[in-house]
């Protein structure tokens, strides 16, 4: 889809400041690793002892935490936040985010789903009636829940110019990871237009902290610098382009996800794994055999969520 996204620049929108480490992923195309990405930001930041807040505003619920299928962490009174409900009740009914809590010790989460579609539609309603400032409506919802964290960090959907809005107007830093293939380029495209639409209108206080190849051969270097030139090209020629590229390793990454654990977390099952004979005689599942691959994954992850860190404290 071409065209501008839908903000109006005659209709003025009040800003509302970012919290302060809040980090959005987001790069404008499908299955690229931002869910994976911010799942693991989110974990990291916690496990190192920093109050932490994941928000999903994406449709699929990938639940890499574990919380729908394992049933992780302290659910909110009342009506469910799973799949999306949370999100959307909050900004449907403008009241405070209501995050399911110590999902890991520290890492409070806001679980994606399918209602979050529901939240475009919402938004394009009240748009027509309020005029653009609608995109800050995650902002107003987080606001007062937002000095109970030192860190946010939001998983964000593709392929939809509303919901990317709305959680970069809510957020201080973008993250960029890109595969390099073409469509993941131009891909960046989408969230550069939004990116600037949104910092122009409603959050001056946005930045790109940074992009990087994500799921990729590490040894193939000379197409590496090909896609940096491209990235810069699309983000604009200072963007910071991180160093650590997560290699592709599907078959650690999807059981990982299977069993609700982060690559360290699951990593750490690796010495009483179940053997392929165990699966074979029914006792142990497919992802209960913990491939040996998870070790350089698991490793190659610590090492990009530490340099995401340290590289957004040389900005602030
Ligand atoms: N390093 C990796 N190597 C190979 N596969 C990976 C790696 N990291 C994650 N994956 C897998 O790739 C798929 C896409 O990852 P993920 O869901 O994080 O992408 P996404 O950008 O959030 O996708 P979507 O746009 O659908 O939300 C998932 O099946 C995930 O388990
Ligand atoms: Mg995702």
């Amino acid at each position: 889809r071409k065209g501008t996204p839908v903000l109006n620049p005659s209709a003025a929108a009040q800003a509302i400041e970012p919290p302060e480490g809040s980090t959005a992923v987001g790069t404008g195309k499908g299955g690229v690793g931002k869910s994976t990405v911010a799942a693991h930001l989110a974990g990291e930041s916690a496990a190192a002892g920093h109050r932490t807040l994941l928000i999903c505003v994406t449709g699929q619920d990938d639940d890499d935490l574990g919380i729908k299928r394992f049933g992780r962490g302290v659910h909110p009174q009342g009506p469910s936040a799973l799949d999306g409900e949370g999100l959307y009740r909050a900004i449907h009914d403008r009241v405070p985010l209501q995050p399911i809590r110590e999902v890991r010790p520290n890492l409070d989460v806001l679980p994606g789903g399918p209602r979050v579609a529901d939240i475009a539609n919402v938004l394009m309603l009240r748009l027509m009636q309020e005029g653009p400032g609608v995109v800050l409506s995650l902002a107003y919802s987080l606001a007062p829940i937002a000095p109970l964290y030192d860190r946010v960090i939001f998983d964000s959907a593709p392929e939809n110019d509303s919901l990317e809005q709305l959680v970069l107007a809510a957020a201080r830093t973008l993250i960029v990871p890109t595969r390099s293939d073409d469509s993941s380029i131009s891909g960046m495209e989408r969230i550069s237009k939004n990116f600037k639409v949104v910092k122009q209108q409603v959050n001056p206080y946005l930045q790109i902290a940074g992009a990087f190849l994500y799921g990729s051969n590490r040894s193939a270097t000379l197409m590496h610098n090909a896609v940096r030139k491209q990235i810069r090209k699309t983000l604009g020629e200072g963007t910071p382009i991180l160093d650590t590229i997560v290699g592709y390793r599907e078959v650690p990454a999807v059981n990982a996800r299977r069993k609700g654990l982060l690559f360290g977390e699951y990593a750490e099952l690796l010495p009483t794994s179940a053997s392929p004979y165990d699966v074979k005689a029914g006792r142990a599942e497919e992802a209960d055999v913990v491939p040996e691959t998870i070790l350089p994954l698991a490793k190659e992850m610590r090492e990009l969520t530490t340099e995401i860190f340290e590289h957004h404290r040389r900005v602030a």
